[in-house]
């Protein structure tokens, strides 16, 4: 794993965001795992701004609630259409995310894997973390082996949610959700975390077990997980001089691409 930690927010999302410039110059038809939540927001504007051509991009996104159709404000759908995909001269044809109002859920599962292998896998797969360790809404007691399919939140994630849906009664119970056996078989994974309120959880993932309790630690088994933080994120590392010396004195045939 690299863990590059960076002084704030805002720096972590742009070194995160590098990783996304420089697959979508280098690659222009990547697959690219996408993700929502807070946490991308500054990244996706980033990535608005570099004005970087996606029309030969494909992209698959982590997860959506169930019940709630691509039309309600606060889908994953509408989601990445106001934050990125508006934005952007993506293909419409070439974006996934999960239907929250399948007829079949659990088919719509199976078929949404599917893709992903038909489109060639994913290049790169951004992450957020929950404060409880969740990827994707892999939520902690996952198994590590997980497909796509329906998961039931937790009422800590339905809680730090309920800020988007006015209240937690209102978010929903039911997701889809990538599995964490389909995040790992990602070419390459980029999990982004801010915030003091995510130390914790990050804590566990970079040095902690790897457990189903924490399902980011899961990450441990990637052959290519980043961890882009911001200092807060990182506070509760124990060894962070070492990530920060290992990231200086990075060979330069592993250096990202200059802006
Ligand atoms: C969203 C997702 C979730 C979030 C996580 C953190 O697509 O997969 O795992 O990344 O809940 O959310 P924020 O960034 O809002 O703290």
């Amino acid at each position: 794993m690299e863990i590059i930690i960076q002084p704030d927010a805002r720096a972590a999302a742009s070194m995160a965001a590098r990783f996304f410039t420089q697959t979508i110059r280098r690659q222009p038809s990547a697959v690219l795992g996408l993700a929502t939540g807070s946490t991308p927001l500054p990244l996706y504007r980033e990535l608005v701004q570099k004005r970087l051509d996606w029309s030969s991009i494909t992209t698959f996104n982590l997860d959506e609630y169930l019940g709630i159709g691509a039309d309600h404000p606060q889908s994953y759908h509408c989601f990445m259409q106001e934050n990125l995909f508006r934005h952007v001269n993506i293909d419409q044809g070439n974006i996934h995310i999960p239907d929250g109002l399948a007829e079949n859920p659990e088919e719509h599962c199976g078929q949404f894997e599917r893709g992903i292998q038909t489109a060639g896998g994913i290049d790169l797969q951004l992450l957020g973390i929950g404060s409880d360790g969740h990827i994707g809404f892999n939520e902690p007691s996952s198994s590590l082996a997980s497909r796509t399919r329906i998961k039931t939140l937790t009422e800590r994630t339905r809680l730090d949610n309920a800020r988007f849906f006015g209240g937690a009664g209102l978010v929903p119970r039911h997701v889809i959700t990538m599995g964490i056996g389909t995040i790992l078989d990602s070419r390459k994974v980029v999990l982004l975390a801010t915030g003091d309120h995510k130390a914790d959880a990050v804590a566990g993932a970079v040095e902690g077990p790897v457990s189903a309790m924490n399902p980011a630690s899961a990450l441990q088994l990637h052959p290519h997980a980043v961890f882009c933080l911001d200092s807060a994120a990182a506070s509760k590392l124990a060894r962070v001089d070492y990530y920060n010396w290992v990231f200086q004195n990075k060979p330069s045939w592993q250096r990202l691409d200059e802006d």
